[in-house]
């Protein structure tokens, strides 16, 4: 039998600080029961060559041993090529990559870091190499600065880690535990708005520049609304977490990170009975979370769903990081 590695990883949701932590604020992310599948295969020839259904990646390659990418959208891979030769003298090896996905692309649940992730694990130890979580962590940042310019790194962490994250740039993150009040349920809905993950980043940092001492004041703000997120999910106390992801997401707005299809799908999440609803990741399109009596679920499910989102389901929070399900060496 041909030798092969399959490797998954955790999308992720940012509950409170997306944005912010860029420039040092606090965030809580948790990865999530949706996951991206990675498995590599040794192959001969020249290429290592990728598909990807849900991706619309058919056979787009990258070509050895020069390491160019066929299609830009396998570009954030050149980067994670290169630190596992230059870190770790792991030549590229010609592969066949085929990826199966739980996650929407490019819907702000990190499915660029899971893929990453999920690729440099099965990939490292078909090469013969071990790496360390903190060693995954870094080949999946070198994935995610092609994709994205300057990303915290909550994505890839999180998809290495899995569980819940405080995270703040510069410091260890924390491994946190993250349960939901009972009775309650968190619903994510993709807006099926498309955007650039690095372009509303870029915007939201110009009007922070702009706005000079304001901007401080709102970072501020939603730092020490992450410690007060924190204390409500510690204490189980969910009229405090709904209303906390309302203020988080006025923040938000108050940067430009929403837009009005956003807006329409938290109102309808609203409406339907969520005691609170936000963006998650970057805005603009992307995904929304909305914070559901478990009773109401259903109707906060069917109500984002007739306000236009692509879709809408119930996620459990905080499982497994990345994992190797299988390998044939
Ligand atoms: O939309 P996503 O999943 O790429 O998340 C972006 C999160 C930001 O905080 C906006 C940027 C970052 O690098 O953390």
């Amino acid at each position: 039998m041909g030798k092969y590695a399959v490797a998954s990883a955790p999308g992720k949701v940012i509950l409170f600080g997306e944005h912010f932590v860029v420039r040092g604020s606090k965030s809580i992310a948790s990865a999530i029961s949706l996951r991206v599948r990675v498995r590599v295969e040794r192959a001969s020839g020249d290429r290592i060559s990728v598909y990807s259904e849900r991706a619309g990646v058919r056979g787009d390659y990258i070509g050895l041993p020069d390491l160019r990418a066929s299609s830009a959208k396998l570009e954030p891979l050149l980067g994670l090529l290169g630190y596992l030769r230059e870190k770790h003298g792991l030549n590229p090896y010609p592969a066949r990559i085929s990826v199966e996905s739980d996650l929407p692309i490019g819907a702000g649940l990190g499915s660029s870091a899971a893929f990453a992730v999920a690729f440099a694990l099965a990939y490292s130890k078909l090469g013969g190499l071990d790496l360390t979580r903190e060693e995954l962590v870094e080949a999946g940042y070198a994935s995610e600065r092609i994709a994205h310019g300057r990303p915290s790194g909550i994505d890839n962490t999180i998809a290495v880690y899995g569980g819940g994250l405080l995270y703040k740039r510069g410091e260890k993150p924390r491994r946190i535990r993250i349960r939901l009040p009972k009775g309650f349920v968190l619903v994510v809905a993709d807006s099926g708005i498309p955007r650039s993950t690095r372009t509303v980043v870029e915007r939201v940092l110009d009007r922070a520049d702009r706005l000079g001492s304001i901007s401080s004041l709102i970072y501020r703000a939603a730092d020490e609304l992450a410690d007060l997120a924190l204390e409500a999910l510690e204490r189980g106390d969910a009229g405090l977490l709904g209303e906390l992801m309302d203020v988080n997401q006025g923040l938000l707005y108050a940067m430009g990170a929403s837009s009005a299809g956003l807006e329409s799908l938290l109102y309808a999440a609203r409406h339907a009975g969520a005691i609170g609803a936000k963006l998650t990741g970057a805005g603009w399109g992307g995904s929304v979370i909305a914070l559901a009596p478990a009773a109401s679920s259903e109707r906060v499910v069917r109500a984002l769903l007739r306000a236009g989102a692509r879709e809408a389901r119930v996620v459990d929070l905080g499982g497994a990081g990345a994992m190797l399900e299988d390998c044939v060496l």
